[in-house]
């Protein structure tokens, strides 16, 4: 994997971006690099953005699912640094049981992504009255989460794995490791999105959540009308498809096919080199 780096790394070229919502105070060198950066703040409920890294033909996992994001951008610095403001600006990153067994080492931080940049993420963080890092969620329907890869053995994380009773039975075999909760937010199969929402609110006030995928996990919260703005990270390349090999879509789990296709608006365009970064924006449904 290619390490970040802050070198030779250009400006991202501003051709959209939105006119209203709060203007989220940026370091000079965010500033410089990503441009101005505003994000609604509405009260009933937490606001939902969603991020993801597809190819030109809308693959988001090759090889089944043993890849993530950074693999389909092609290790790009531009989307490592727009995946490190995201979690800058979040609250809460929610991300489903598939992603985590497809990357076991990854820490979902907005540390760590982009070393360089480390300090300027702080200084977000900081400025909106932010802990250094977000909660994280996991969501496992069947409680089939590994407490002893990395991410659960920092001893300074928040983390909460949202699960069913018979998840929370099979989780609960053994000692969680510190900072590790778990939460029942619904009977099964399937978690609903707004359980978890719900979940996190009764918790502690909850501004902006960051849905980080998968296909699976996001298609739920499409699907309950619970995602206010999707982040895309379009990447140059075609991964085409053959009967061997099930390459995951943006979604999986549902069909939007016309005529009830989800329609969203394009709110945020910025081109690094051949990389787009694509902003839309869900109209209210809930
Ligand atoms: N390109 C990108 O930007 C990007 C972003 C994210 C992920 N990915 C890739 O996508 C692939 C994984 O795809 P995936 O569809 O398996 O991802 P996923 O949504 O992360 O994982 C699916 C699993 O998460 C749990 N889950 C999801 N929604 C749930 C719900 N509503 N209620 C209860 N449990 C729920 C279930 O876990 P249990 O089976 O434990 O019950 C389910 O089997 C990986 O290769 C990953 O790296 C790519």
């Amino acid at each position: 994997m290619s390490r970040a780096s802050l070198q030779g790394l250009l400006p991202l070229q501003d051709l959209l971006h939105p006119a209203s919502g709060e203007r989220v105070p940026l370091p000079p060198v965010l500033r410089h690099l990503y441009g101005e950066l505003r994000l609604a703040r509405p009260s009933r409920r937490p606001y939902v953005l969603a991020n993801f890294a597809s190819t030109l033909d809308g693959v988001v996992a090759v090889d089944g699912s043993t890849s993530g994001g950074s693999e389909v951008s092609g290790f790009n610095d531009h989307d490592r640094m727009v995946m490190g403001l995201l979690r800058s600006v979040s609250e809460v990153i929610v991300v489903g049981a598939g992603t985590l067994r497809s990357v076991p080492r990854h820490l979902w931080s907005p540390k760590g992504f982009f070393p360089a940049l480390d300090p300027a993420f702080q200084e977000v963080r900081a400025s909106l009255g932010l802990p250094p890092s977000p909660r994280l969620v996991f969501v496992s329907a069947r409680g089939e989460v590994d407490l002893d890869l990395p991410v659960f053995r920092t001893g300074t994380r928040e983390i909460s794995v949202f699960t069913t009773p018979s998840g929370r039975a099979r989780l609960s075999e053994r000692e969680l490791p510190p900072g590790v909760d778990l939460w029942v937010a619904g009977e099964g199969p399937r978690l609903r999105p707004s359980s978890i929402l719900r979940g996190l609110q009764r918790r502690a006030r909850v501004r902006t959540v960051l849905v980080e995928g998968g296909p699976s996990l996001f298609g739920d919260f499409l699907e309950a009308g619970l995602v206010d703005e999707l982040f895309v990270t379009l990447a140059p390349f075609v991964a085409g498809r053959d009967a061997a090999h099930r390459d995951r879509g943006l979604v999986e789990g549902h069909r939007f096919s016309p005529p009830t296709s989800l329609g969203a608006s394009l709110v945020g365009l910025q081109r690094g080199g051949s990389h787009l970064f694509l902003r839309y924006r869900f109209p209210a449904r809930r």
